[in-house]
């Protein structure tokens, strides 16, 4: 078996990483997972010498531009870990905002819609953090389902996956609507970074020409008296248009400081 130090294997594929404009802390995170060891312990241990073949495989993939997530088949939501490969969109940092407010305001008892599972990462912490509630979880791809439901066992959530376009298959009343759509207008698409468009599922990501298709149809009459969707940059006023049966409650700003958040409350309702 080839051997190298860590040092040297380190240096070495972390220079290419930034050659080929890739972050050298990757290699960092991908080391401490091909060793079985913490990032602290690689970085006392540049002397020990390792086979450099499984980590230069990862790297590799990591240049050609999968994102550092699917590689690892995991990220961090709200304190979880989840699984995550190229069926689910990867859970992002601004999501938990709606998590956040979806727990601050959800009733005692509310019965939850989430709209769009992907990993399951919306109505897994929602259904951990607030026991009480019973929350139902639907997505289009079945694909993406297998993710979630493998989530659900692991974090073991009770929460209810159902294959549906939007309210199309579902049956029975809700309190509370939560979804994180797909709302980037088709246009928008094929400016996306390449990371993002060429690995993450496109279902996921853009509705159709507007971005607003989906957040369209979950605020029809069938909806909930309250709704809280995360929403795309600028698209407030789109929202707006679209929630003609709604008041908007409330709009939570993400760190950059972009509306993402939309609480909407059926009219006659606080
Ligand atoms: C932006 S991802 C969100 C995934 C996950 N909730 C999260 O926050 O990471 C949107 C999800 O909605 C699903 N989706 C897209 N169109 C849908 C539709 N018409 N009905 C139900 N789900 C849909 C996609 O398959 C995808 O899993």
């Amino acid at each position: 078996m080839p051997d190298e130090s860590i040092a040297s294997l380190r240096a070495r594929l972390r220079e290419a990483a930034r050659a080929a404009g890739v972050n050298p802390r990757d290699v960092d995170v991908l080391l401490a997972d091909v060793t079985g060891r913490s990032q602290a312990w690689v970085f006392a241990h540049g002397e020990e010498r390792v086979d450099p073949a499984p980590l230069e495989t990862l790297m590799a993939r990591r240049m050609r531009g999968e994102p550092l997530q699917y590689i690892r088949g995991r990220t961090e939501f709200f304190g979880r870990e989840f699984f995550v490969d190229e069926r689910v969109l990867i859970p992002r940092p601004e999501t938990e905002l709606l998590v956040e407010a979806a727990i601050a305001r959800a009733p005692r008892g509310a019965r939850v819609l989430d709209i769009g599972s992907g990993s399951g990462c919306i109505a897994i912490s929602l259904e951990r953090e607030r026991q009480d509630l019973e929350v139902t979880s639907i997505d289009v791809s079945v694909a993406a389902l297998a993710v979630a439901s493998r989530n659900a066992r692991v974090h073991e959530s009770v929460v209810r996956f159902a294959a549906s376009d939007v309210f199309d298959a579902i049956r029975g009343e809700f309190d509370l609507i939560v979804s994180n759509p797909p709302y980037i207008p088709a246009a928008d698409y094929d400016r996306l970074e390449t990371e993002v468009r060429d690995h993450e599922p496109r279902g996921a990501l853009t509705p159709g020409p507007r971005g607003t298709e989906v957040i369209e149809r979950l605020l029809d009459g069938r909806s909930a008296p309250t709704v809280m969707i995360e929403i795309g940059f600028g698209q407030l006023n789109d929202v707006r248009q679209a929630a003609a049966g709604y008041d908007i409650v409330e709009v939570i700003n993400d760190l950059a400081g972009i509306e993402r958040v939309v609480v909407l409350s059926r009219h006659g309702r606080k």
